[in-house]
């Protein structure tokens, strides 16, 4: 397939795409956040540029929503596709500029009982009077281990060697992940994701001591694909593609989020070793990377609604090597982890009087706790 350069303006942000890509896919590649409101069905008109080049013809949806501006070079860029070299003039108005995000708020007390726990061990050295495994050496240490996975096992050997025995086990669930030389044990970093429809925050956490190191926001790029999740299911359904994308792109934000709070925070993303992601049933679906098409139509069926935990490499998150990633359960198709979020970090269970959480969101939702029930809606 043919390759053409697009050019966007202003600041010349280049980028190399396929024959018939859409100026709105483009824009995405390029990192030039357009707007999509509709998804790109051609019916909000958000997306409108200047293009000059080779594009494909007008549709009717253009013609409906630009009318006379057409002849003057106005394009809606979810409907033109790339035919050959364009330059897209991008007018300030189709851009998604100048939202705030909300990334502060109360805490509340939680007694501290991460699953990724880290011990420095001062081992003894073994002789022919203690021929102990190198692995019972560290799991009698550890007094609570009860294996170990390969990795560790591989590294084993040569970490206690070279560190005269001192080392920092780092346990996941009890089962030995990594064995570092010295003492680590205070520096053991989790983030935490809030995965929104329109914003992603992440929060930098000391998993020894529990305290909020930082916090930073991004906008979600799948924001180009559709501002609310019926619109991106719908991208998802039209492009053959679609989940593919919608799933990359927030991978490939939330590794920037990391790797911003890493910097600004003087963290190596490998002393990262625990995230957790909550958010909406469809964004759920979309980080999981699971088709979230039947949330979209009677009965509401989401693919799964239980607490998950992977590894961050299999998820693609740029973390430790054995970092885990703990996703929140939904509780329906509509009544998301993020709103279960809400009640964990609130206490809304613990509360005597009848009390209303509400989550303003790009989808909104509600949980009344009284009477020693929840009920949710959205
Ligand atoms: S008209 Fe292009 S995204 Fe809505």
């Amino acid at each position: 397939m043919r390759r053409f350069e697009v050019v966007f303006q202003p600041g010349g942000r280049t980028v190399e795409v396929v024959e018939g890509t859409t100026l709105l896919e483009a824009a995405s590649l390029a990192g030039v956040p357009l707007e999509g409101v509709c998804g790109g069905r051609g019916t909000c008109g958000k997306c409108e540029v200047r293009a000059k080049g080779k594009l494909s013809p007008s549709t009717s949806s253009e013609r409906r929503a630009l009318g006379d501006k057409l002849s003057l070079g106005a394009r809606l860029a979810c409907q033109a596709r790339v035919l050959g070299r364009v330059v897209v003039e991008v007018p300030d108005a189709s851009l998604r500029l100048g939202q705030k995000i909300l990334r502060e708020g109360v805490t509340r007390y939680v007694p501290l009982d991460p699953m990724v726990k880290k011990r420095f061990l001062c081992l003894s050295k073994p002789s022919l009077d203690d021929q102990r495994t190198d692995l019972e050496r560290v799991l009698d240490a550890l007094g609570e281990g009860r294996a170990a996975d390969l990795n560790a096992l591989r590294e084993l050997p040569f970490v206690v060697r070279r560190n005269e025995f001192r080392v920092t086990a780092v346990a996941v669930d009890g089962t030995l992940v990594a064995v570092e030389g010295g003492d680590t044990s205070g520096r053991c970093f989790g983030v935490a994701f809030d995965v929104g429809t329109t914003t992603l925050v992440g929060y930098l956490l000391d998993l020894s001591t529990g305290e909020e190191v930082g916090a930073s926001a991004a906008m979600n790029p799948q924001a180009a694909c559709g501002d609310d999740v019926i619109s991106r299911i719908g991208y998802l359904m039209e492009h053959e593609d679609g989940l593919e994308r919608l799933h990359e792109g927030i991978i490939e934000a939330l590794n920037e989020l990391i790797s911003e709070l890493c910097r600004d925070y003087e963290v190596r993303p490998d002393e990262v070793y625990l995230i957790s992601v909550v958010g909406n049933t469809c964004m759920h679906h979309l980080f999981l990377k699971l088709d979230p098409r039947n949330i979209a139509s009677v009965p509401f069926v989401p693919v799964v609604s239980d607490p998950l935990v992977f590894k961050a490499e299999e998820l693609g998150l740029k973390a430790h090597r054995e970092a885990r990633v703990v996703v929140l359960p939904n509780v329906a198709a509509y009544v998301g982890a993020d709103i279960v979020g809400g009640i964990l970090a609130t206490g809304l269970w613990e509360v005597e009087a009848p009390t209303l959480l509400v989550d303003i969101g790009t989808n909104g939702e509600m949980v009344l706790s009284a009477d020693g029930r929840m009920m949710a809606c959205s």
